[in-house]
């Protein structure tokens, strides 16, 4: 019988790329290049297609995302995007209008940030090792206080009031803890999941994150699960960072402590996400900036987007390819580099991407 998806199957994972603003296109140049060498060895076949997304774009027609091309992203296999944000645009246009855009869209309601130390050269923690740093925090990604809602009243007097409203759905708290369930149990590694919010003060939505945790892990007896108020959880971070296995929180608190986990792992420069829809199309994307000072240099990082590559392969079913190339990145961090950081890793962009291909 001729299944539905056997033509698919023939053309392989289709691709969009958004390269993006700054030294975006520069680290998915990379990205892609580890992709061409891994889908040879692997035998896989894929095609991409790149779209014009960004602060240029914006620049010179003031569109953000078409609806047209959205339609076409909500029908490829994944999304592997650089960078979004440009200097000369003011700040929120482009983060909202096409960041925020498609992950809203998409309806790619979870935000997976795998934190993991490679070497302990690069950590700025003293004394840890890569084994004490190996975490991932599930941050819920459509919600919360990135729903845009809330008002101003009397702007502009004295009396000014701004309010800014976290908006938290029993149904949008509900699917996200699932994800994070069932995550730490297909990660076996220490299978505990740890809900990081703040009940003390937030007390309606942390209270709904709470209840609907407490129900949800009665289905999940073999995870052992741990609550920790969002500042501890920065303390924890530095001070006892392999106490974490898997971390659930809101949108907000996620993009904070994501930034410091970022950071102890290594730094901006090796920090990768996916903005994933279980059920439909995910996104991937290096977590730090555009880093426009270093655009065209040739000497930003490119490791970052080519483990934001290794997630999407994940993500499409190429798991051993995947494997391949975080142990090839594991190989380059352990034995080449000189730092994670832009402009000091002793080989330039380019040369990385170069040695990951070699070492896969
Ligand atoms: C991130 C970024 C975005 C966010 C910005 C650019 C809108 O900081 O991906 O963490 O806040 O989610
Ligand atoms: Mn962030």
């Amino acid at each position: 019988m001729q299944s539905e998806r056997s033509p698919e199957r023939v053309k392989g994972h289709k691709i969009a790329v958004i390269g993006g603003d700054g030294t975006g296109p520069e680290v998915v140049r990379e990205g892609l290049k580890v992709l061409a060498a891994v889908s040879k060895i692997s035998g896989f076949k894929y095609e991409t297609i790149d779209y014009d997304l960004g602060g240029d774009r914006y620049l010179k027609s003031k569109e953000l995302v078409p609806e047209s091309v959205l339609k076409e992203l909500s029908k490829v296999d994944a999304i592997f995007l650089g960078a979004i944000g440009h200097p000369d645009v003011k700040p929120g246009i482009l983060e909202q209008g096409i960041l925020l855009k498609l992950r809203f869209s998409l309806d790619q309601y979870i935000n997976l940030r795998p934190v993991k130390l490679y070497n302990s050269n690069f950590c700025p923690l003293k004394d840890k090792k890569p084994e004490d740093i190996d975490f991932v925090v599930v941050r819920e990604n459509s919600e919360g206080l990135y729903k845009g809602l809330g008002e101003f009243q009397k702007k502009g007097t004295k009396d000014e009031v701004a309010i800014q409203i976290s908006h938290n759905t029993r149904k949008g708290v509900e699917r996200c803890l699932r994800y994070a369930f069932e995550y730490t149990r297909k990660r076996n590694k220490d299978k505990k999941l740890t809900l990081c919010g703040k009940t003390n003060v937030l007390t309606f939505a942390w209270d709904l994150w709470q209840r609907t945790f407490n129900e949800v892990a009665g289905e999940y007896k073999d995870i052992t699960t741990d609550y920790a108020h969002v500042d501890a959880t920065t303390m924890w971070f530095v001070k006892n960072p392999e106490w974490f296995d898997v971390i659930v929180t809101d949108n907000m608190f996620g993009d904070i402590i994501t930034d410091l986990g970022a950071m102890v792992q290594g730094g901006m420069g090796i920090a990768a996400g996916g903005n994933i829809n279980p059920e439909g199309v995910s996104m991937f994307e290096p977590i730090g900036g555009s880093a426009p000072k270093y655009t065209g240099k040739n000497v930003i990082n490119p490791l970052a987007a080519i483990c934001a590559m290794g997630m999407m392969l994940e993500n499409l079913g190429e798991e051993k390819s995947a494997k391949q190339v975080e142990d090839a990145v594991i190989k380059v961090v352990k034995t080449k580099l000189k730092s994670l950081a832009a402009g000091k890793m002793g080989y330039s962009t380019t040369e990385i991407g170069d040695l990951v291909v070699k070492n896969l």
